[in-house]
């Protein structure tokens, strides 16, 4: 068989847990059901918990059926559920891999490409893929070889930086993917679709026109029943290190020469080293009311489910912009989006308009994904008054409600295809650390600021109001009605 019609193995190292159910084997059964999955691939499950290829396919089909909703085929799934097995072993121990080893070599029976995807909890990344180099299961000869790595990659700059190190033993560079589920968002990737393939948008995006870019991602939901790695992780790790400077990049990077994963994640990686070291007096962190009665959250918690922090990306298009990015749990509304606002008119010759507002442009990332556009115009009658009025795109009314396929499908898809732009590279990851790590230290310090903490269902602690009113600004919401 060729190189490109050899079959492909996925083999997926935690596959007991949840993500396997509720959003891989969905993304893959998905994938399969739109013919865009190669035919001859295979899935094989690799966990502890003691299944058999058919008790472990009917516990993936519950999620797959949940997911799918009254979509789901149940024919199409008895045909695909065809192509999944499991291997049953530790994670930490010989006898589980040298099982996998035989299973492979039993069901490829010849050289075959692999993914390998890391979906265990993050103490196991590095355990894994030693096992892995020590039976050379990242060496291509018999075909390519892939790693994708799941968050949380590290939990601060060292402990990054070792598991780089670990990784890079043994897979190349080139064959690691870390996820970041945000840049496999149809809506996230369009960031560059809207700056790059318009000519009339980009001409503006800087600091001439824009006065300050905010991006906010709201949750309502709480902890739920992550609390063992909440508590860990907190706001900080889990959404600002990862998501939301994915989202920062994105909007504030150069357009790249040519639209590949070196010159993207190049020109990403610029936007991190141009951010200045974040200062503590521009960050809040903040805890909802109820977080520590939530089951597994220590008693007297500092973890912080709210952010607000200030950023600046000091390079020629942004100086003096500022970001303003906030993300938390517990809040008002789940919304994920970047609204650019820009500057007043120099002048206004029209009397009694003195509140008028600027124009705001606002990529809706989710849930209601589209564009927004706000400018002002005039009310009709007598006289010159205006108000702010909305011009809004949405992927709904132009794709319908199916049009967005889930992230984990795109992301899969990209890996089999061996493209590695929506992933993070080491070097972006590692960046990204260092500019954490400050905030980190000196929140997580005995001595350091205190926690504020806000109402359940509103848009955050007051402090956060404080915090841009000290700029003369207010926190934009320009993606629906709020
Ligand atoms: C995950 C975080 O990476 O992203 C979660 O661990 C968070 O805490 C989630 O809820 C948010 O993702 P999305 O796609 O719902 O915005």
């Amino acid at each position: 068989m060729s190189e490109n019609n050899q079959p492909i193995t996925l083999i997926i190292f935690g596959a007991s847990g949840d993500l396997t159910q509720r959003k891989l084997i969905p993304s893959l059964f998905s994938l399969y059901r739109r013919q865009h999955l190669p035919p001859n691939t295979r899935i094989v499950g690799y966990a502890r918990r003691p299944y058999d290829d058919d008790s472990f396919r009917q516990l993936l089909r519950e999620g797959v059926a949940e997911y799918a909703g009254k979509h789901f085929d149940p024919a199409a799934w008895e045909t695909f559920a065809q192509s999944i097995y499991y291997s049953r072993g530790n994670l930490n121990e010989d006898e589980g891999y040298d099982a996998l080893q035989t299973r492979l070599a039993d069901l490829e029976n010849g050289p075959a490409h692999r993914i390998y995807y890391l979906a265990t909890a993050p103490e196991f990344f590095p355990v894994v893929v030693t096992f892995l180099g020590e039976r050379s299961m990242g060496d291509e000869s018999d075909g390519w070889r892939r790693l994708i790595v799941e968050k949380p990659f590290g939990v601060n700059l060292a402990s990054a930086h070792e598991l780089n190190h670990v990784l890079q033993d043994v897979f190349a560079e080139r064959q690691i993917y870390r996820i970041d589920h945000y840049l496999g968002k149809e809506t996230v990737q369009n960031i560059l679709t809207f700056r790059f393939a318009n000519a009339i948008f980009e001409p503006l995006w800087n600091r001439t026109y824009v006065d300050n870019v905010q991006i906010t991602a709201s949750e309502t939901v709480g902890v739920e029943r992550r609390a063992g790695y909440y508590d860990q992780a907190g706001v900080v790790r889990d959404m600002f290190q990862n998501h939301l400077l994915q989202l920062v990049t994105l909007t504030a990077m150069e357009p790249p020469a040519i639209f590949n994963a070196k010159s993207l994640r190049d020109e990403k990686v610029k936007v991190l080293q141009s951010v200045s070291p974040i200062r503590v007096s521009d960050t809040l962190l903040g805890q909802y009311r109820r977080y520590r009665d939530e089951p597994g959250v220590k008693e007297r918690s500092r973890t912080p489910t709210y952010l607000a922090i200030k950023l600046f990306v000091d390079n020629w298009r942004w100086q003096g912009v500022p970001f303003y990015v906030r993300s938390g749990k517990g809040l008002a509304a789940k919304t994920t989006e970047i609204t650019l606002s820009f500057k007043k008119v120099p002048h206004l010759m029209f009397p009694g308009n003195d509140g008028l507002v600027s124009n705001r442009l606002s990529l809706c990332i989710q849930p209601d994904e589209g564009i927004h556009l706000r400018f002002a115009s005039k009310i009709p009658g007598g006289g010159m008054a205006s108000e702010p009025v909305d011009m809004a795109f949405h992927f709904s009314d132009r794709y319908g409600d199916l049009g967005i396929p889930d992230a984990y499908e795109r992301l899969l898809l990209d890996a089999i295809q061996g493209d590695a732009s929506l992933f993070a590279r080491g070097d972006e990851i590692e960046r990204a650390w260092e500019l954490v790590d400050p905030v980190l230290r000196t929140w997580e310090n005995a001595d350091g600021p205190a926690l504020v903490f806000y109402e359940e269902d509103t848009w955050g602690p007051v402090e956060a109001d404080d915090f841009l009113a000290r700029d003369s600004r207010v926190w934009q919401l320009g993606c629906g009605p709020h």
